[in-house]
């Protein structure tokens, strides 16, 4: 059915069984979300969070403790050939057949699928110049950097013109600039309607790239809303920095302001007992910054920096868990 969403994921549950001495590991407890066509989903989580199991579950590759999953339609467990025909994955470590030139990479893939002769070899043409990489057509794949064999990936997934595309922490390893090459290129396949699910541990890509998102850790959703809705989400809606040489400290006055909402003092690599650094959780509204700014002055106190943020993605991950993604 055409209407169906591109993914139903209900439930899901994953428990890799106990081997040996090591215990049973529930990687995935009980996640549920869907996708429509059309659509550029993420989950962003941490190391260990339960992304690529979840994606393995969806892909057919890992077998689901419980729970149900559908693409465009398809139950994953009961028609393993039927979904994986609507599906293409881009996994997290690259697997590249060495013996093969780029061309032969996509249209190998192509018979796979059971395209016809002439169909794959124009696909393969299409999508080799949709992801800018005609001209190492004839290249072996490891020959290539990083970021051209994650683009050679994306364009054999491509090639049975799968209805959902997933991709597992696609800019990993790859250098600022082939990341910001392969997120123009992803942008671009959103636009002309592949659905796209990501995975990934940068706030900022996943900020950037999709329309929803879900942040996942230890095989649970924490929320699941748009970029804007989980960064309003956070108390008083704006961050506001300061950094101050002071006599005495600001924070207790700074915190009774009409319009803080929660403040917090940072740790100061400088060493320097004078300097507070504050991070205050404030309601942006009428006046606040002249407050704090007649706080700072009374107190005799010298502003090394202030500024008023609108939160970012990083700021909610910290707020739901208390602590940082970055490893
Ligand atoms: N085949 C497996 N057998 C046993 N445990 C596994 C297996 N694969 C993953 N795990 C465990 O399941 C949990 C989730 O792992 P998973 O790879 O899904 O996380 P992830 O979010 O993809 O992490 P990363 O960002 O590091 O790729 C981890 O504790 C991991 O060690
Ligand atoms: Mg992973």
């Amino acid at each position: 059915m055409s209407t169906s969403p591109a993914l139903v994921v209900e439930n899901l549950t994953k428990t890799y069984p106990a081997k040996g001495k090591a215990p049973a590991v529930e990687a995935v407890r009980g996640l549920s979300f869907s996708v429509e066509a059309g659509e550029f989903f993420g989950l962003l989580g941490p190391n260990g969070a339960g992304k690529s199991t979840t994606l393995g579950c969806i892909t057919t590759l890992v077998r689901p403790t419980g729970g149900r999953i559908l693409v465009a339609g398809v139950d994953v467990v009961a028609q393993p050939i039927e979904a994986r025909r609507r599906l293409a994955v881009v996994p997290q470590t690259r697997n590249l057949d060495r013996d093969l030139t780029v061309r032969e990479v996509l249209t190998y893939h192509g018979r796979y699928f059971g395209l016809p002769a002439a169909e794959r070899e124009a696909r393969a043409d299409r999508l080799m110049t949709e992801l800018q990489i005609t001209e190492k057509a004839t290249s072996k794949p490891l020959t290539l950097s990083g970021g051209m064999q994650q683009r050679v990936m994306i364009a054999r997934a491509l090639m049975h013109d799968p209805r959902v595309l997933l991709l597992d922490e696609p800019t990993t390893g790859l250098d600022p600039q082939a990341r910001r090459q392969l997120w123009e290129l992803l942008q671009g396949l959103h636009k002309r309607g592949v659905t796209i699910i990501l995975t990934t541990h940068y706030m900022e890509e996943a900020d950037r790239l999709c329309q929803r998102l879900a942040i996942v850790d230890h095989g649970r959703i924490l929320t699941l809303d748009t970029p804007d809705n989980l960064k309003k989400s956070l108390p008083g809606g704006a961050i506001l920095d300061l950094v101050a040489r002071t006599p005495q400290p600001l924070l207790p006055t700074l915190a009774a302001l009409a319009g803080v909402v929660r403040s917090e003092r940072l740790e100061d690599a400088s060493g320097d007992a004078t300097k507070e650094r504050l991070r205050l959780f404030v309601d942006a509204g009428d006046g606040l910054l002249d407050r704090v700014l007649s706080v700072v002055k009374s107190a005799g106190a010298d502003l090394d920096h202030v500024s008023l943020m609108a939160p970012s993605l990083e700021d909610v991950y910290i707020h739901l868990t208390g602590k940082d993604l970055r490893e």
